[in-house]
């Protein structure tokens, strides 16, 4: 045999060995292997290039040409081998990963407000026809606004009517009632007439039960002007009780105490369970408490920027939590915030 006819016999072999062992592939882990034994640096047809310097020189190109095209034989196989198992590859998972597409989709859920946002937004939309305001104060206070500008000086005793959350730093608390606000509003607008709702969360140091939390939510009202009266109080309690509660509700005024407001009342709403008649919500007296509420203390206006002598004011604070509770009959209280979706679906 001719040199030639050694090297072609050679480059012949090396093509078929090829070819043999790819159609034994069946796996992308295999055809890497296959490529690196084949086609990489130590392979066959890599050899025989780097052998080409020991041929004659006539011999050369005819040689290379040859393994360029056993090469490029191998390097087409090898792509052909690989689109193969690929298309395999996605047969096997449109086989076994069936998509039913006649299967109906699964319905979004709709969110829904809290119970409790729900009743303060309609508390907001009744103060709202009104011509209230909606104004916000913060829910970390300081001693002064949530006691001493409410006529109850350090030191004072009716401070114990609210256990209160005091923080590490002197003078700052968590709010007790929303009360605190009502000199925040009348320093920003004094002397100008306000007619505000201050709703919000509040914090109290208590046993937490079926009845009292920690944190609940409370609304206040406030109205200073030239003039303002108690009748126009009770007027407007009974407005926004009649269309909170439904037109035949009925209010009453209790005479009660509070350091911030003279002459103090407690607010009633006849009870919207049993009508009035008694019943366990309502413990037998056919009346429900919403509230406190009163004339602003002279001392109160004072600090707020307002002369006394001149202006006038009422203010209310209702919880919402307990008229919620009321409202849709929740036995628990706590059921409020611990977020368990399935007492909040109800709503
Ligand atoms: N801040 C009082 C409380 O939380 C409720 C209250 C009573 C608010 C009388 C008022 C008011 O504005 O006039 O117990």
């Amino acid at each position: 045999m001719t040199d030639k006819e050694t090297e072609m016999t050679k480059l012949a072999a090396i093509q078929t060995q090829g070819l043999a062992a790819l159609d034994e592939v069946s796996s992308t882990e295999a055809l890497e292997a296959w490529r690196v034994e084949n086609l990489g640096r130590s392979s066959p047809v890599m050899a025989v290039f780097s052998s080409m310097g020991k041929l004659d020189k006539e011999l050369r190109p005819v040689m290379g040409k040859a393994a360029n095209e056993v090469r490029q034989t191998l390097e087409a196989a090898l792509e052909g081998r690989r689109q193969k198992l690929e298309e395999e590859a996605l047969q096997k998972t449109l086989a076994t990963e069936k998509l039913d597409v006649t299967l109906p989709g699964r319905p979004m859920e709709r969110g829904r407000l809290h119970p409790l946002t729900q009743v303060l937004r309609r508390i907001i939309r009744i103060f709202g026809d009104m011509g209230y305001q909606v104004y916000y104060s913060p829910e970390v206070e300081t001693d002064d606004y949530n006691f001493t500008f409410l006529n109850m000086p350090p030191y004072h005793p009716a401070r114990d009517m609210w256990d209160t959350f005091y923080t590490t730093t002197e003078g700052v608390l968590l709010r007790t009632h929303t009360s605190p606000g009502q000199v925040r509003v009348m320093r920003e607008h004094a002397p100008e007439p306000i007619r505000a709702i201050l709703p919000g969360t509040t914090m109290r140091y208590e046993q937490i039960s079926a009845r009292s939390e920690i944190e609940f939510a409370q609304v206040e009202v406030l109205v200073v002007g030239e003039k303002v009266t108690f009748a126009e109080l009770k007027g407007t309690l009974d407005d926004f009780a009649h269309r909170m509660f439904g037109e035949h509700a009925r209010t009453r005024l209790r005479p009660s105490h509070f350091p911030f407001t003279e002459p103090s009342a407690e607010m009633d709403v006849g009870c919207f369970v049993c009508g009035g008649e008694g019943c366990p919500v309502c413990k037998e007296t056919g009346w429900l408490e919403i509230g406190g509420c009163g004339m602003v203390h002279p001392v109160v206006l004072e600090y707020g920027g307002y002369d006394p002598e001149i202006y006038s004011g009422f203010a209310a604070g209702m919880g919402i939590d307990r008229s919620t509770l009321m409202r849709y009959r929740i036995d628990d209280i706590r059921h409020f915030r611990n977020n368990d979706i399935r007492f909040l679906r109800q709503f």
